[in-house]
């Protein structure tokens, strides 16, 4: 495995690399509804026998989907721990790791040749999304395109650095509003996303409430985008 890091996020998520999967995937009903719910909307945008870059990996959440489904997984984190996680958990012919930042990605191989970019849960701990979605750009090629996710407008997370007043978690606050500009600047459109952003009350029934309101709220919002021809 190649190792190109430099940002002490990579610290924190080495930290978080041996209890990463039972604290934020799998603990609840309610946690496993976010998850389906990401994931059907990145399988919905792979493209067939796609050549598949992943940005921040993790332990492998959705490399395990990816290697399935794709020709090829080339799957990288800034933390090494995650990377060695994600070597534990998930093992394929089609699968390559490596230990980067996301502004290094240059370094990968192939670089501008990737059909199918997968940046979720990444993006929201970079200090300038804009340079990180360039970088992004510049991985696929001219038919190719990107899956990432933010932070929602109302996410917990926000809420908690309002009250402390200090980022949680090692992230950075794009409202949605602001990512679009960036999209555009980074010289993408969006063909579709999903997650609200904001809290959905029309037509709710209590029953659904826990599954339709929680999880627009904890979830991202997540867009696929394609280069601007
Ligand atoms: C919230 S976790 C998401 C992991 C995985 N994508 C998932 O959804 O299960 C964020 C991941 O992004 C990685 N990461 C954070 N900043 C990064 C950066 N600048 N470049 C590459 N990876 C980064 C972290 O090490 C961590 O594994």
């Amino acid at each position: 495995m190649t190792k190109i890091v430099n940002d002490n996020v990579a610290e924190y998520y080495d930290r978080q690399s041996q209890h990463y999967v039972e604290l934020v995937r799998d603990q609840s009903a309610y946690r496993r509804e976010i998850s389906r719910r990401e994931l059907a909307f990145v399988l919905k945008h792979l493209k067939p026998n796609a050549k598949v870059l992943e940005i921040g990996c993790g332990p492998g959440f959705f490399t395990r989907e990816l290697v399935k489904r794709a020709e090829s997984v080339m799957a990288t984190d800034i933390s090494e721990k995650m990377v060695n996680a994600l070597q534990k958990r998930v093992s394929a012919s089609n699968l390559s790791t490596m230990c980067v930042d996301v502004y290094d990605l240059d370094k990968v191989p192939h670089y501008g040749e990737y059909d199918t970019v997968v940046c979720m849960r990444v993006l929201c701990h970079v200090d300038d999304a804009g340079r990180g979605l360039s970088k992004l750009r510049g991985a696929i090629h001219p038919q190719g395109n990107v899956i990432f996710d933010l932070l929602n407008d109302f996410s917990y997370i926000h809420f908690g650095r309002k009250l402390l007043g200090r980022p949680l978690r090692h992230t950075k606050y794009y409202p949605v509003k602001t990512m679009r500009k960036l999209i555009e600047q980074a010289g993408f459109e969006v063909t579709d996303s999903f997650g609200r952003g904001y809290p959905y009350i029309g037509g709710m029934t209590l029953d659904k409430i826990g599954y339709q309101i929680l999880p627009d709220l904890a979830h991202g919002v997540g867009f696929n985008i394609i280069p601007v021809s």
